[in-house]
């Protein structure tokens, strides 16, 4: 009897391939690249499972294209690129890598915070420039982190972590959630849940770790950075679409917010025009799960969730658990 096929939209690392080569026969993508739409349902046409990206569209045209699918497992914790209601109509299980990346994402969270304060990126430039004349008293001043006010936009499990990792800051925690209480961090750190608009005027530092959905699309927009500290620092590692990048530029550039830290963009792997040339931002190439062993442990938790679609049993991190008879 012939393997079950399984199509991999982009090389992941090896433990999740030869994970999946040990029970079925495997198809991957030759080259590092996102596919184009075209190309995703052309390799998608006879496979029983598919491991996918971000960058993959996962909507009805992508189900139309693969009849014999069984399930689809993305190799992300964010599942925006899935159409999650048109997997559980027609019954195929879609699963994301939770946990596994959730220290990765929250240290990077805070190497950008703490770059975006302490002017890193733009003083490291200088030393190698050759401009440095010596110390200063006057020169590269940037904010203070300790005893400041963290707010954490979605207290789920990557901004609890982030706000947990505040304690040896001492720092006052705010955060808003759309779910229930985040009562660990209240406990913990005597984190206090606050309305949105109180969380921009409070900070002074402000992470997003909101999912993508319709209802946080453009929910930094200026009119929350009019509401923000001018001395204010934005950090997104979640998904860039949660700010309106043009009005980012916009409030930077008139110095109503302090600076930004970011590692998702709105038009990926596109930024909103200017935004390199603002003060005071860190960029980076969306690489808040981009550790050896937390990318290893995304593939392995990927092929564990196909191996369990294709044997009829519960996937660890199935999204739609309706769809299991
Ligand atoms: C995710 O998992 O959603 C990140 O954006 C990439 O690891």
């Amino acid at each position: 009897m012939s393997r079950p096929r399984i199509f991999v939209t982009r090389r992941i690392p090896e433990a999740g391939l030869t994970r999946l080569r040990a029970s079925f026969e495997v198809v991957v993508n030759p080259d590092d690249r996102p596919l184009t739409t075209e190309e995703l349902h052309r390799g998608v046409a006879d496979a029983d499972a598919v491991v996918g990206l971000l960058t993959d569209r996962i909507d009805a045209a992508f189900f139309d294209a693969a009849p014999n699918l069984k399930g689809y497992a993305n190799y992300a914790v964010g599942y925006d690129n899935i159409d999650v209601a048109e997997a559980t109509r027609r019954g195929i299980p879609v699963s994301n890598t939770p946990d596994v990346l959730t220290m990765a994402t929250a240290e990077l969270a805070w190497a950008l915070l703490f770059a975006v304060a302490r002017r890193v990126v733009e003083t490291d430039a200088v030393m190698r420039s050759g401009a440095w004349t010596g110390w200063g008293p006057l020169q590269f001043i940037g904010a203070d982190v300790s005893g400041r006010t963290l707010g954490i936009v979605g207290a789920g499990r990557i901004g609890t972590a982030m706000a947990r990792m505040s304690a040896g800051f001492n720092m006052r925690v705010l955060y808003t959630s759309s779910s229930s209480r985040n009562e660990e961090l209240e406990r913990d750190l005597g984190a206090r849940r606050v309305e949105f608009d109180e969380l921009l005027r409070e900070s002074d530092f402000i992470s997003i770790h909101t999912p993508l959905r319709p209802s946080t699309r453009h929910l930094f927009n200026a009119d929350a950075f009019r509401l923000m500290k001018n001395t204010a620092i934005l950090i997104n590692t979640g998904r860039g679409p949660v700010i309106r990048e043009d009005d980012l530029v916009a409030a930077l550039r008139a110095g109503e917010i302090g600076g930004a830290g970011l590692d998702v963009y709105e038009m990926e792997p596109r930024m909103a025009e200017g935004l390199k040339d603002c003060p005071n931002t860190v960029l980076l190439p969306h690489i808040g799960s981009a550790t050896h062993s937390t990318r290893d442990n995304m593939a392995l938790l990927a092929a564990e969730n196909i191996e369990a679609m294709l044997a009829g049993t519960r996937p660890p991190t199935i999204l739609n658990p309706e769809v299991l008879k």
